[in-house]
This record gives C-alpha cells, structure tokens and sequence, in this order.
C-alpha cells in the first residue's frame, strides 16, 4: 500500500522496521579491538533484533547490512564482511527457519562470488513460505540503485507504453515489493543521515536516531525506538483534527470551528 496513494492503517506495533545497523567498527575502537571484531559482534545484535521482532509481532524487518558504497572500504574490510555474511548464512539460516523467518536479500548480487549467491538462493528457497517474520538483508544495496533497477524493468515490461507511469507501475518492480513501506526506521550509531538506504520507500515513514552503536543494540533498544514511534502522531499530510473525528463533535469550540 503506497502512503503517498491512500492513507494507510495504523498499528501500536509497526509492521515494518527497517534500520541502519552503524556503530560496529566505534564498538570495537572503544575496546581497541580491530573492526572486525565490531562486525561479528553485530551479528549477534542481528540475532538478538530478530527474536525481539518475532515476539512482538513485527512483520517485517529489514536490516542494512552493506552498503553500495561500503566498496570504497579497505579490500581487507570488504573482504572480511563478505566472508563474515557467507558464514553466517552456513549457520543462522536453519534456525530462522525453524522460527518461521522468511529471509530475502535485497541488493545488486552481481558483485557476490558464486558461492555467496548460491547460499542466499537456498536460503530463500527455504524459507519462501515462512511467514512469521520476514527479514530482509539489504546487501550490496543502494537507494538509487533500487529506483533505477527498479525503473529499467518497468521499461522493459512496457516497450510500447510512452511514458505516464505512475507509482502503482514502478512499485512492483522495486527490490521490496512484497513488503509494506517502512513504519519506522531505526539508525544507531549516532549518525543522522539516510546513506542511500530506503529513499523512495521513506517517505512517510517515522524516523527514530539513537547512539546506541549496534553491537549494544538490544531489546530494550527496540521496545524504546517501538515506544517513541508509538508517540507519534502519523498524520500523512492531514491535520491532527481529522485524526479524531469523534473528538470534533465532543470539543465546543472545535465543532464550532469546523461547523463555521
Ligand atoms: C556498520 O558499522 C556496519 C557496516 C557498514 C558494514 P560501521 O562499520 O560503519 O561502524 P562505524 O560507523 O565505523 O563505527
Ligand atoms: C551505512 O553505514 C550502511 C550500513 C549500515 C550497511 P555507513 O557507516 O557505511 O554510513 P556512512 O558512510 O557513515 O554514511
Ligand atoms: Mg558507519
């Protein structure tokens, strides 16, 4: 459902999070350990998150774990993460599904060696008809990248059409497609920036920053970040007053305002 279409439903609990897993490599400075370190630490916050989302009926998760630009990071770096993802794929993937985790990975496989491709193509076909959670590891994954595959294939699926698409066109072929837009997005690590993650998806989403560098990342965490999104008031473009329609009639000078 798109936000920008029709308003869409609200819960206490979101449906979806999506967040920006930063902190790793300050974790592992503080401790004066190598970055890595920082890294395989994250994992476990990645466990931790996951379990937490489950249990609170979370439907969709959505963790970015690597970016388009992480690239331009030492080879070393680059190297260690890739390695770091195809281990933990080898271990975590049985247990997500015995969990009822249905795992997708969103992002440009292109650049995968065979051997990490082959494990997310298994792991998907797996968990395919999961339906607990699904957690969604954006991986070599890009904002703009998204929205120009996205765009290409729209094309390429309407080579006679001239132009006129609209979103309900372009959404299908977006790497999220099967999920609903983002009800909050979670930073940790301080930053306060999007880093090319979800851009159109975002748009109406609630946006919670916290500190906290992901290896602390806990469930407490998260019930703080579900906490303050609770608080918000998601208005969509409305005002405040149409929220509540009831509260106009009861409120004197609210029903005189909106009567004129
Ligand atoms: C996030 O932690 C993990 C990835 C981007 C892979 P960082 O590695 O960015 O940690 P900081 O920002 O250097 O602390
Ligand atoms: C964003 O973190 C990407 C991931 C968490 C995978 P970065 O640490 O790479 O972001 P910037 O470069 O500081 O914006
Ligand atoms: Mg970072």
């Amino acid at each position: 459902m798109s936000s920008t279409l029709a308003v869409p439903e609200v819960f206490d609990v979101p449906r979806h999070v999506a967040i920006i897993m930063d902190g790793n490599g300050r974790w592992a400075k503080r401790r004066f350990l190598p970055r890595a370190a920082g890294h395989r630490r994250g994992v476990q916050a990645v466990r931790t998150t996951v379990e937490a989302c489950v249990e609170r009926g979370v439907e969709f998760l959505t963790l970015f774990a690597f970016s388009s630009e992480n690239w331009r990071r030492p080879a070393d770096e680059v190297s260690f993460l890739m390695s770091l993802f195809v281990r933990t794929l080898e271990r975590q993937v049985a247990r997500l599904h015995e969990g009822g985790v249905r795992l997708k990975v969103i992002g440009d496989r292109a650049a995968f060696e065979p051997r990490l491709v082959a494990l997310i193509n298994d792991a998907e076909a797996l968990t395919a008809e999961n339906r607990r959670l699904t957690l969604s590891v954006a991986a070599n994954y890009g904002g703009r990248w998204d929205l120009l595959q996205a765009m290409n294939r729209m094309l390429e699926a309407n080579p006679h059409r001239a132009g006129n698409f609209g979103e309900s066109d372009l959404a299908p072929w977006l790497a999220t497609a099967y999920a609903p837009e983002p009800d909050l997005f979670i930073r940790t690590g301080g930053e306060k920036r999007i880093s090319n993650f979800l851009l159109w998806h975002l748009a109406y989403t609630e946006l919670h920053f916290t500190d906290t560098l992901w290896p602390d990342f806990g469930s407490s965490s998260l019930d703080a970040a579900i906490e303050s999104y609770r608080l918000r008031e998601r208005r969509f473009g409305r005002t405040s007053e149409q929220l509540v329609p009831d509260a106009i009639a009861t409120v004197p000078s609210l029903t005189r305002v909106a009567t004129g």
